[in-house]
């Protein structure tokens, strides 16, 4: 059973990389221009250590951010609900493993709310 389910990791994993990679998708992912100011501060500040797709980051330090605030669902979390968890763990840090203020005050308010805005558009 394990052993199936490691095959299939090895399989589906690359296949997924490729299909998103080669997705034909070459552009940087496009953001609402009053988003932008977030993304550049998500990029340089946060995508080293997490994947988000709308930032076109791929840091494995941390969990995926897309993944980990809006699993694909049928009812997907709202942005409203999404953004005071991102703040909290920028101001406050996340079990001793995620610094705290990264960023702070009116940065950390829009870096969360871009976050909140575009976890899981894939
Ligand atoms: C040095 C690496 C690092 C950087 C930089 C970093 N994070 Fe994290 N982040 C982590 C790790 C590691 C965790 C998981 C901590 C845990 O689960 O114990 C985490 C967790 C999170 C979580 C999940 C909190 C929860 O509710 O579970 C969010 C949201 C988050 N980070 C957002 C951000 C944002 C936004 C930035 C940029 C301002 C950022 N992170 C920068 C490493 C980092």
């Amino acid at each position: 059973m394990f052993g199936i389910v490691v095959v299939l990791f090895a399989i589906l994993v690359p296949a997924w990389a490729i299909s998103r990679e080669g997705g034909g998708d070459a552009s940087p992912q496009s953001v609402p221009a009053d988003l932008e100011d977030g993304k550049e501060l998500f990029v340089t500040n946060c995508g080293s250590c997490h994947t988000l797709y709308k930032a076109g980051t791929d840091g494995i330090v941390g969990p995926d951010l897309d993944e980990l605030l809006a699993p694909p669902s049928p009812s997907p979390p709202a942005a409203e609900t999404i953004y005071p968890r991102v703040l909290s763990a920028v101001e406050d840090g996340v079990g001793g493993k995620m610094p705290k203020g990264i960023l702070t005050g009116p940065q950390a308010k829009e870096v969360s709310e871009f976050v909140a805005q575009v976890a899981g558009d894939r």
